[in-house]
This record gives structure tokens, C-alpha cells and sequence, in this order.
């Protein structure tokens, strides 16, 4: 391996620790025997990438689309991989199917958009049932600058309460399931206010008793690269589980936008990133899933959405785009290795 000899496969590293390890996956790592392996190698539990989204599922307004999502639980099943669900209810507009925009606003709306919401999860939790044991209930709820409620199809028809409407439903649909909130709180010190939302928002959850077990931390890192405070970021994830919620890196991953010319210099940045990173969030005994947002470059979200100035394909994930390992793999490693055990992940 280019990085020296790996010590061990990263769910085992992980598994000893008590931590659940494993990456995103779609269609383009199914049909791809070498990406396969790869993901069985490092990988006790998976991600569909897209496949379990409401542009995938819902097409059409009254046809259902799981041929992708099924492809991705009969993998999982065959291979004995726990299976994480993402995502039921991801608020932004674009999002939504293009037909959701003719859902009205209103109180006639407002009607219509809950009962959309819950047939949804109803629908989808009972098609996979007990064969995902974590679901991501509501994602990025929030304006990360303001740290207000974002608008969007849901927020802006159901009103604040479609965030504890959803979890409701998920526990009645989905009874066995750890719930979560998912989203990209950072890091860095550039967004308290975002933080400062979605503490409210666990308190909030917390006091009126509804259903949520566990804050899904995105781990999307280095897009401030500079601005990381840990001491920042060591109290919210204290904050967090001071209210008895649980902690899972739901899609890590490292912008690789560091001005050097070489990949070597480049690497070394991205790795330190995420040993810094990892070190202060796997010291929490809460944290008992950790899920890279795809495991190698090749599929990285990056190469559509943010290339590098220099125009190079930025390099983010623990293997390369060729499936070798990078120095941000023996990093992972490392931080799993330091990391203190925990009760292993019980989902
Ligand atoms: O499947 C269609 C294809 O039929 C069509 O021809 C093509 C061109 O329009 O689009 C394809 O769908 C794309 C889909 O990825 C599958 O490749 C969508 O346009 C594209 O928007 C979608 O991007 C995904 C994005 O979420 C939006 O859903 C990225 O792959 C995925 O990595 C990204 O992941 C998100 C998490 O879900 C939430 N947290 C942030 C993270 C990064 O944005």
C-alpha cells in the first residue's frame, strides 16, 4: 500500500474501539468489482449515497423508484453490513421531486405537505423495515450563518413543527431504528450561530420528550481550513451529549484545497485535517458510527461540486481514484488506534 503498511483494515480498527466504520455507496460502486472489494474490506456498514432520497424514490407523484435502494440493502444483507438510511426528510426545495413544487401553500397546503411527509416515511421505513437500524429523519434544517430555521418545501408549508412531526412518524414507522439528525456543523469557529440553532433544536426536541436518539455530524472538512477551533468545537459535541444524545460522522470527508503544486503536499494537508478533526470527535464515547462519504476520490461529490482552482480533481477520501491508499487513510487509522473504547455501537 503507498502509505506504508496499513495497520489493520479500518473497520477492525474501528470495531475495537467499539466503533462502527464504513463509507457511502451507490450504483457506481456496485458495478465496479475492485470498488466492491474495497468497500468489504474497510466497511461494517454503508450509506446509500442517493439512492434512498426523494428525487431517487419519487420520480413521479405516485410512483415509487426502489430498485436502487434495494440493490444497495440486498448488498448489505448478503455481505452482513448494517445499513444506515439517508435521508427522509431533507428540506430544501431542490431537493424535493420536481412535482413537489405544485403542492400549495396554505392551509390546504400545509394538510397536503404533512400528509406527503408521513406517507413517505411511513412507506419507506416499512419497505426496508428493520434492515436499516439508523435512519437520518431530518437533514440540514438549518441557515447555517443565521442559525434560523431555513426555508424550504416542508419549513415553508408545515411550518417549524415538520422537524418533531417527522421524528413522530419515523418512531411509529420505523420502531427499531436509531433517529437522527443529520447535518454540517463545523469545525470550524465561522458559524456559531449554526451551532448555537441546533443545540436549541436537541434541547428543544428534548424537553417536548420527542423521539431522537443521536446527532449525525456530517464531517464535510477543510472548506475553512484555518478557522478550526477545537476548544469551539470540544464544547458543542459536549453540549451535545450532556443532553444524552448520541454522536455519528455520518459522510466525513477533507476539501483538498491546499495551494501546493504537489499531490504529496496536498495529502499531507488533507490527512493532518482529518487527524485533528477525528481526534477531538472520536474522544467522545458517544460517537459509535463513523461513515466516510465514499471511501475512495473516484466517487467523490467533490468532482462535480467544488473543483480545485488549479482544475485538478481534489483528492478527499481515504483511497485514491486508482483504490490505493492515501496518507488521510493511515490518519483515519491513527485516530481509530488513539481513539478511547466505548460500548460498541449497539444499532
Ligand atoms: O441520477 C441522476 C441522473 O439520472 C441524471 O442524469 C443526472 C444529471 O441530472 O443527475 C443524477 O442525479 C444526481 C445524483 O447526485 C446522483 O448522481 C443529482 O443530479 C445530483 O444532485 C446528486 O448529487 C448528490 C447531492 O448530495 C444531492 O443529492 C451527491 O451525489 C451527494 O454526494 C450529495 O450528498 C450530500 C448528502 O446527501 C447530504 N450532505 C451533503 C452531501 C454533499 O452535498
Amino acid at each position: 500500500m503507498g502509505c506504508g503498511q496499513p495497520p489493520g483494515h479500518l473497520k477492525d480498527l474501528a470495531k475495537r474501539k467499539g466503533i462502527l466504520f464504513g463509507g457511502a455507496i451507490g450504483p457506481e460502486e456496485l458495478s465496479d468489482s475492485t470498488a466492491r472489494d474495497l468497500v468489504l474490506r474497510e466497511s461494517a456498514a454503508i450509506t446509500p449515497r442517493n439512492a434512498l432520497k426523494w428525487r431517487t424514490l419519487r420520480r413521479s407523484r405516485h410512483d415509487w423508484s426502489f430498485a436502487e435502494g434495494d440493490a444497495i440493502a440486498q448488498f448489505a444483507q448478503t455481505n452482513d453490513l448494517k445499513m444506515r438510511g439517508h435521508v427522509l426528510v431533507w428540506n430544501p426545495i431542490e431537493n424535493m421531486p420536481d412535482w413537489a413544487v405544485d403542492v400549495p401553500h396554505g392551509a390546504a397546503g400545509r394538510v397536503e405537505a404533512q400528509s406527503l411527509m408521513e406517507t413517505h416515511i411511513e412507506r419507506v421505513c416499512a419497505h426496508y423495515g428493520d434492515r436499516i437500524a439508523s435512519w437520518d429523519v431530518v437533514n440540514e434544517a438549518f441557515e447555517p450563518y443565521s442559525g434560523d430555521l431555513a426555508p424550504g418545501f416542508f419549513k415553508d408549508r408545515i411550518g417549524p413543527e415538520y422537524i418533531e412531526l417527522a421524528f413522530h412518524k419515523a418512531r411509529e414507522a420505523a420502531p427499531h431504528a436509531q433517529l437522527v439528525y443529520n447535518d454540517y456543523m463545523r469545525w470550524s469557529d465561522k458559524y456559531p450561530n449554526h451551532h448555537k440553532g441546533v443545540l436549541k433544536l436537541l434541547e428543544t426536541l428534548r424537553k417536548k420528550n420527542i423521539p431522537i436518539d443521536a446527532l449525525g455530524i456530517q464531517g464535510h472538512i477543510g472548506k475553512y481550513s484555518g478557522t478550526e477551533n477545537d476548544a469551539h468545537w470540544y464544547g458543542f459535541l459536549k453540549e451535545v451529549t450532556a443532553m444524552g444524545y448520541d454522536l455519528l460522522i455520518t459522510e466525513f470527508d477533507v476539501r483538498d484545497f491546499a495551494r501546493a503544486p504537489d499531490i504529496g503536499s496536498r495529502d499531507a494537508n488533507v490527512a493532518a485535517l482529518a487527524k485533528g478533526f477525528l481526534d477531538i470527535t472520536l474522544s467522545f464515547p458517544e460517537l459509535k458510527q463513523f461513515i466516510c462519504w465514499g471511501l475512495s476520490d473516484r466517487w467523490s461529490w467533490f468532482r462535480q461540486s467544488e473543483p480545485r482552482e488549479d482544475g485538478e480533481l481534489q483528492r478527499t477520501a481515504p483511497y485514491d481514484i486508482d483504490l490505493k491508499p492515501k496518507p488521510m487513510y493511515a490518519a483515519i487509522a491513527a485516530a481509530l488506534m488513539a481513539a478511547p473504547s466505548r460500548d460498541p455501537a449497539t444499532i
